[in-house]
């Protein structure tokens, strides 16, 4: 029935007959909505015997409004999901993720979002664009580091490799588990990787980069496994993500539990972005329309997922952003050098 806090959504809680499943519905539910004339239906069960039926009569994702300012240290509200509730990027909580799509499906709206969120919060920004430069050159005054070849990346990657050992040195000499269990005069600043176009990484054209790309690989996996303690924290965004680009990308896969999957081309994609979510979660993905860039499956830690769609944050917005906040770019050697840096944590403790 529509409740009148929701006008846009109508539910129906029903008894199964003998013999049916709630799976009998869900397969029905397309062809639902399409003879209730409405957005789609979502089948739950909440209890044995009973399965709701949860209409939306309009897409809430046509427009979702602006990008609200972050008041909390590494969390960004990127957007809106469809049950009208916030769209949150949490760094503390999910520490690495996967943002995946097909050309201008809207990952790189996505990371304006995060720069633009991030950008007045005292964290160190790390760009890894593969795309030449293109991407993160107009927000380099707001980066502490930037790189724009493999090259350059396998460098930067020793480097945070670097900070990472050295912060667990210090973690392990004062028996913290982590950055966020040491006093505040020695908590390091976090630092946020945003990686753009992920399979240039390990893309080969010769045989004579197979080592490069390999010790890349290898860098950028243990960053991955253990930056969540330490205070690094990958956002890597890419076309593709699959598994022909080498066993380094499966296992950084695994490493990533924030999954984020754009518009796609192959169900491949979706497959490999999204795991062995619910079926449904994957028929949603390859549904997402072309003409609503931005529109996004996001899986949720409670093994939960939604359909979402971000803010809409032009690129000239997020260069506003790294303009206006340049001065709380921590300087790269300062991060290497373990200057402490005042957090709000810190500041409270
Ligand atoms: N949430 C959104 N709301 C409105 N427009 C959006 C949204 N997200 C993206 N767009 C628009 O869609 C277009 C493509 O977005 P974007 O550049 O983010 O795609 P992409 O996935 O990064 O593509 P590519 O793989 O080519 O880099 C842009 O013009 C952008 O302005
Ligand atoms: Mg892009």
């Amino acid at each position: 029935m529509a409740s009148p806090a929701h006008p846009a959504r109508l539910a129906v809680t029903l008894h199964t007959l003998e013999g049916q499943i709630p799976a009998d519905y869900a397969d029905v539910a397309e062809r639902l909505a399409h003879s209730w004339g409405v957005h789609a239906v979502r089948v739950t069960s909440d209890k044995p015997g009973r399965v709701r039926l949860a209409a939306t009569i309009r897409d809430p994702l046509v427009r979702v409004g602006q990008l609200p300012a972050s008041t909390e240290l590494l969390k960004v509200t990127v957007g809106r999901l469809e049950t009208g509730g916030p769209w949150v990027v949490d760094f503390r909580t999910v520490p690495h993720w996967l943002n995946a799509g097909a050309t201008q499906s809207g990952k790189s709206n996505l990371a304006n979002a995060l720069i633009a969120g991030l950008a007045p919060q005292p964290v160190a920004l790390v760009g890894f664009d593969l795309k030449g430069g293109v991407e993160f050159t107009p927000y380099a005054p707001r980066l502490s580091a930037l790189a724009t070849t493999r090259a350059e990346c396998g460098g930067l990657l020793d480097d945070l490799v670097t900070l990472m050992t050295d912060r667990m040195g210090v973690c392990r000499m004062t028996g913290a588990r982590n950055i966020w269990q040491l006093p505040p005069t020695l908590r390091p600043v976090p630092v946020v990787v945003l990686v753009d176009e992920l399979a240039e990484l390990y893309l080969m054209a010769d045989k004579s980069e197979k080592d490069e790309i390999a010790k890349t690989s290898t860098a950028l996996l243990r960053v991955a496994q253990l930056g969540r303690a330490f205070g690094i924290y990958l956002f890597c965004c890419g076309q593709r993500i699959g598994s022909d680009l080498g066993p380094g990308v499966t296992a950084l896969r695994a490493q990533c539990s924030g999954r984020i999957c754009h518009r796609v081309n192959d169900p491949e994609t979706a497959t490999m972005t999204l795991g062995d979510l619910d079926p449904a979660a994957l028929d949603s993905a390859r549904a997402i329309a072309a003409e609503t860039p931005g529109v996004a499956i996001v899986a949720s830690q409670d093994g939960q997922w939604y359909r979402a769609r971000s803010f809409y944050v032009s690129e000239a917005a997020a260069e506003h952003a790294a303009h206006t906040y340049a001065d709380l770019a921590p300087a790269w050697t300062d991060v290497m050098a373990a200057q402490p840096y005042e957090t709000p944590d810190s500041q409270s403790a």
